[in-house]
């Protein structure tokens, strides 16, 4: 049961950290473009604050879940099996890689500032990333089902 709920939580969170990156990156930028310029980083700012309590939180339960699953598949024996070690290891690195950079675009003041004043760029590469990560997913999941 425990399996179940750990695993709904995963999804859940990699469907709202993924998708709310796309909804940002592919709506909410477009649009904050035909906002005038001088109101621009007062609104940016605001929608920033909010994204980082939902990007947060979601990276923090997919890290738990993540690794709740990884026992799981230790103990089934999967880690043996090097095909899905491999894939296993290359998602976890790249899932590292793309919460780095939603901490880098979202940590509050002046850090990074280079990373934030590229922010369409950045965030198109973390959505593709994201995007690579959730493939190498489904890659694992037919492993475990055996096709
Ligand atoms: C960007 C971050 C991440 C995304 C978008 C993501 C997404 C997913 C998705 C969609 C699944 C498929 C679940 C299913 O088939 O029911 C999955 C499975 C899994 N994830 Fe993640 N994940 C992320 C980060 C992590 C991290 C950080 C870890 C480990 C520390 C992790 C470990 C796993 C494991 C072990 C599985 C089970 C694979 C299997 O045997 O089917 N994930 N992930």
């Amino acid at each position: 049961m425990l399996a179940v709920i750990s695993q709904w939580l995963h999804v859940a969170a990699a469907v709202i950290a993924v998708g709310g990156v796309a909804f940002v990156r592919f709506v909410l930028l477009p649009v904050s473009e035909s906002i005038p310029e001088e109101q621009r980083p007062v609104v940016m700012g605001a929608v920033v604050d909010r994204f980082r309590q939902l990007l947060w939180a979601s990276i923090g339960l997919l890290l738990v879940t993540g690794l709740y699953n990884v026992g799981i598949a230790a103990i089934s024996g999967l880690l043996a099996s090097k095909p899905y070690l491999y894939a296993l290891i290359a998602k976890i690195v790249l899932a590292l890689v793309v919460f780095k950079i939603g901490f880098m675009l979202t940590v509050p003041g002046d850090a990074f500032a280079s990373v934030k004043a590229n922010r369409r760029r950045w965030m198109t590469i973390n959505f593709v990333l994201g995007m690579i990560v959730i493939l190498i997913a489904a890659y694992l999941r037919r492993w475990v089902v055996g096709e």
